[in-house]
């Protein structure tokens, strides 16, 4: 949930230390601090506000330091205030630590700090390890020894980075169950908490595991197990991403740049290694239980997967938000876990598997970020190759993975023969043509969204309504306006409409529904009857429709009319005016909108 950087080098390290936490600004950003070793003491600045705005003002880039650490916070113990921005220090000044995570048992520990004279002056669980790092300090008068000692007394979770004036030229870090990495550059060493920390200076990773520890210094690394002090020889992942693809390249936002990116990510999938599908589509076959599980944008993603099985490879699989998953999944050794995620560090799904894993299950991905904890995590992963997803709001890396989910329902179907070899063929054929049409629509039809968005801009409550695999579209749609415009949209089934939320219909509520092509006849005037419903009680509907030839003329208060295709990729096009709706809709009202309220990209703690 926050962004942690350090940076060790040969000559002043400032300026990149700005540059790698402003790039982790995504994962948090309440507020900002730095520590940096001036010679053999301590420059600690700190306070609330983005990276650039706290840099300026604290005027951090004119401090001269070849070790410095940096910290974005996104609260969780302690609101958002200047006392509670990391880097925590010790009371003699000698340690400072930044930290992202959550330490079930710091209550514990500060109590018995304090009863020993340590000073404390944040609300944070943080601000417990830079006074236990002095107190073992004290004790054994060796940094690493300290710091062994200290972790090993914290429960919860943690990634850290921590200098010290005994160890001016050196970084510590470890890692339990919080992201971290090491960059290895030549001149310079980094620590993030992920690789957009260091991707402008170098591509090779080391990624720290749970219950390890390292210590950098300019020119060496070395990484060890807290529990035996052990060395641990690691390989050096190398980074495929691009680091240009990380930046914004002349989109006014993040978020509008990804949406148009969803061309170049489908084409990607397309050419994922169709053995590593059919694998996991064999693993499928042969469990007896099957879960999708996702939370968030990728719960929404699993239920729209659920459709696919269901309708391409005749299998009914069960999708679970993740942090549901231990209450209700019945896991054992037959059993699949199959999760979604864009970041691979989501604390929510992460448990999920632990537990699948905890019953003997079988656990597979779908993931974005190559080297994440789920990545890692699993027995059989599918990387996306979708690229830096830079703004909070999911887009390309969901829509990529609905993408993959239907590649690998058309295999399921094939191997279960629910699907004969012609029909896999048309469904991929349709897929490839995927990119091009989505490209003429964000070329053709941006403008009229645009329009209408701005139009409507003031409407504080819409319904999203879809019926069969339309109602995760709503479902994703209406979650996209909620977390960029801070609107208030609530998805829901067209049938389900009837049975209570007719009666909220009035002129302070919107409609906007998803239509499928009316060559699906029974699902195309299901959900018809629903707009039919709306506007028999004078609601407004906004309708999103193909190409049917002047039928259904003024039914619509609204209407966008999208070309005819087919009806596989259908309610993808739909999803790509659900995202650009949401977009408009935000700029119109001045959202910040790739770093929306009180949201982070990566959400690590439970
Ligand atoms: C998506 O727009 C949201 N920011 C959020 O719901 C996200 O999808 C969810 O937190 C899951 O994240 P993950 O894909 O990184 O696991």
């Amino acid at each position: 949930m926050c962004g942690i950087n350090g940076v060790v080098g040969l000559n002043n390290i400032s300026e990149v230390l700005f540059e790698g936490i402003r790039n982790l600004e995504y994962r948090g950003y309440d507020s900002c601090g730095v520590a940096l070793m001036n010679k053999k003491h301590l420059i600690v600045r700190k306070n609330i506000g983005g990276v650039e705005e706290i840099f300026h003002r604290e005027n951090i880039l004119s401090k001269k330091s070849r070790v410095g650490i940096a910290h974005t916070r996104w609260a969780t113990h302690g609101t958002v205030t200047q006392e509670n921005t990391h880097p925590f220090t010790s009371c003699d000044g000698a340690f400072a630590v930044v930290h992202n995570g959550i330490l079930s048992n710091y209550r514990f520990l500060r109590d018995g700090l304090i009863g020993e004279g340590h000073q404390f002056d944040s609300d944070t669980d943080t601000e417990v390890i830079p006074h236990l790092l002095e107190k073992h300090y004290k004790e054994c008068n060796d940094v690493e020894l300290a710091l062994v000692k200290t972790l090993n007394m914290l429960e919860g979770t943690f990634a850290l980075a921590i200098i010290s004036i005994y160890h001016p030229d050196q970084i510590f870090c470890a890692r339990r169950e919080s992201p971290l990495m090491l960059g290895i550059g030549d001149e310079l060493k980094f620590v993030g908490s992920d690789f957009n920390a260091f991707i402008d200076y170098t591509k090779n990773a080391i990624i720290i595991g749970d219950g390890e520890y390292a210590i950098l210094s300019r020119d060496s690394y070395v990484v060890k197990s807290y529990l035996t002090q052990k060395e641990v020889t690691k390989s050096i992942t190398k980074i495929e991403w691009d680091n240009e693809a990380a930046k914004k390249g002349g989109y006014p936002h993040y978020m509008l740049k990804e949406i148009y990116e969803q061309p170049q990510t489908i084409t990607t999938a397309l050419e994922l290694d169709s053995a590593s599908l059919d694998e996991l589509a064999g693993m499928i076959q042969k469990s007896e239980n099957v879960y999708l599980v996702g939370v968030g944008t990728t719960f929404y993603v699993s239920k729209f997967s659920k459709y696919l099985f269901s309708s391409l490879a005749g299998q009914f699989i069960p999708a679970i938000s993740s942090d549901e998953f231990t209450s209700l999944a019945t896991v054992d050794k037959k059993t699949l876990v199959l999760t979604v995620s864009q970041s691979g560090e989501t604390f929510d799904t992460i448990s999920a598997l632990k537990h699948a894993k905890s019953k003997g299950a079988k656990t597979a991905a779908i993931v974005n970020v190559m080297g994440s904890s789920i990545s890692r995590l699993v027995d059989k992963v599918i990387l996306q190759g979708s690229g830096p997803e830079i703004c909070v709001i999911s887009t390309k890396a969901a829509f990529t993975q609905m993408v993959i989910m239907m590649l690998l329902a058309l295999r399921l179907g094939l191997k279960r023969k629910v699907l004969v070899r012609k029909e896999f063929d048309e469904s991929l054929a349709a897929l490839r043509e995927l990119p091009g049409i989505i490209q003429s629509i964000l070329n053709e039809r941006s403008g009229f969204i645009h329009r209408v968005a701005h139009n409507y801009a003031k409407i504080k409550n819409w319904l999203y309504l879809g019926r069969g695999i339309y109602y995760p579209v709503a479902l994703e749609s209406a979650l996209k306006m909620k977390e960029v415009a801070y609107v208030h949209a609530e998805g829901m089934s067209g049938g389900f409409l009837k049975h209570g939320t007719l009666a909220m219909v009035d002129d302070e509520v919107n409609t906007i529904v998803f239509t499928p092509p009316c060559g699906d006849k029974e699902l195309y005037e299901a959900t018809l009857r629903s707009v039919e419903e709306i506007r028999a009680r004078s609601g407004f509907v906004f309708g999103i429709h193909f190409n049917e030839k002047g039928r259904n003329k003024g039914l619509f208060n609204e209407e966008l009319i999208l070309p005819n295709v087919s009806p596989l990729v259908a309610p993808l096009i739909q999803l790509v005016i659900g995202q650009l709706f949401a977009y408009f809709t935000a700029t119109s009202l001045k959202r910040n909108i790739d770093k929306p309220r009180f949201l982070a990209k990566s959400v690590t703690v439970g």
